[in-house]
């Protein structure tokens, strides 16, 4: 993998696994363009990528905001020159509190961010790079959340979970381009995020949930033992050149993600109980395989363009 003098456009730069990411890429010989919705931090952390002697620039963004996020490509192409080789979806928010108790607006901030900003960042910067016909790697960040939901983090579990999703399909659609995907999986990031509902918009301000500063600092006193963004960042970089799917360096998590994949397996009708119908349904899938023609062309080259 080669990084000298590449473009990384990491989102949430301005702090925890975005800034980390920022950092190791950085010193790799990424050229680096962060973006974030909170301006002082963005500031900060460029000063503290350029002290490194990392050539660091960036700009403020909400990334649920489609037209602003295609201004802010226009200008990181224009500032860096060209079409970013590394793209990191890494900006998040959470929130937590009972499932039933969930507002409209508890839905479409959480799910605005962790999924829709992930959706923005695809469909902003992919037609692009598959342009610029270079290649690069592409890494989202879910959360091992994404593995099971349960009352707490509903939504949030729910918007990792399609981020999982998404990323196994562009894995699959990117590979024609040389363009890698991963999707990383955290468990707990020494990190801002307790803090997170401080900069949710106002007009999404209708929650269900207790948030108050007791509650922020039960969420710090968890991730002030989460892992290093850093170190993370690190993980990230050794599992792009192994050009693994699924990043998820936390080993403490086999047991819980097991768990789960083998409660789906054996919820899955034994075959002797419908053999015949599994064999006409398999058949048919296949012969509609082979006989599907353009349906999964692109409508131009241009589509999205
Ligand atoms: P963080 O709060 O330290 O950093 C996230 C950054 O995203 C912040 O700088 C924030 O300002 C920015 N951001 C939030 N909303 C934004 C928006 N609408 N537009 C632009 N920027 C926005 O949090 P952390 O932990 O570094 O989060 C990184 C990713 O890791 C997130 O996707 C999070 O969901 C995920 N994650 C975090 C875990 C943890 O334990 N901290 C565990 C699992 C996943």
């Amino acid at each position: 993998m080669e990084y000298k003098g590449k473009v990384a456009f990491i989102t949430g730069g301005a702090n925890g696994a975005g800034l980390g990411q920022a950092k190791v890429f950085g010193r790799a010989g990424c050229r680096i363009f962060i973006v974030d919705i909170r301006k002082d931090a963005l500031d900060a952390a460029i000063a503290e990528l350029r002290a490194e002697g990392i050539d660091a620039h960036g700009a403020e963004l909400d990334l649920t905001d489609r037209e602003a996020y295609a201004r802010v490509a226009d200008e990181c192409e224009q500032v860096m020159g060209e079409t970013p080789s590394f793209l990191f979806n890494t900006a998040g928010v959470n929130s937590f509190g009972p499932t039933e108790a969930s507002t409209y607006e508890d839905f479409d901030w959480l799910l605005g961010v962790n999924l829709g900003g992930v959706v923005n960042g695809m469909v902003t910067w992919v037609p692009r790079m598959i342009k610029a016909g270079k290649g690069g790697y592409i890494v989202s960040t879910s959360s091992l959340g994404a593995f099971g939901g349960g009352d707490g983090a509903a939504i949030y579990s729910a918007a990792k979970a399609a981020v999982v999703s998404l990323m196994e399909s562009y894995n699959a659609a990117l590979k024609k381009y040389g363009i890698g995907v991963s999707v990383l999986c955290p468990a707990n990031i020494k990190s801002n995020i307790g803090r997170a509902t401080e900069i949710r918009p106002a007009h999404l301000g209708k929650t269900g949930y207790v948030v108050n500063e007791e509650t922020k600092k039960s969420l710090e006193s968890i991730h002030a033992h989460g892992k290093d963004p850093e170190e993370l960042a690190q993980n990230v970089k050794d599992a792009i050149e192994r050009d693994q799917l699924y990043i998820i360096p936390y080993p403490e998590s086999k047991p819980m993600i097991e768990a789960r994949l083998q409660a789906i397996v054996d919820a899955v009708m034994p075959l002797e109980e419908d053999a015949e119908g599994a064999r006409v349904r398999t058949e048919a899938l296949m012969n509609w395989g082979k006989e599907r023609g353009g349906m999964f062309a692109a409508k131009s080259e241009d589509a999205n363009a």
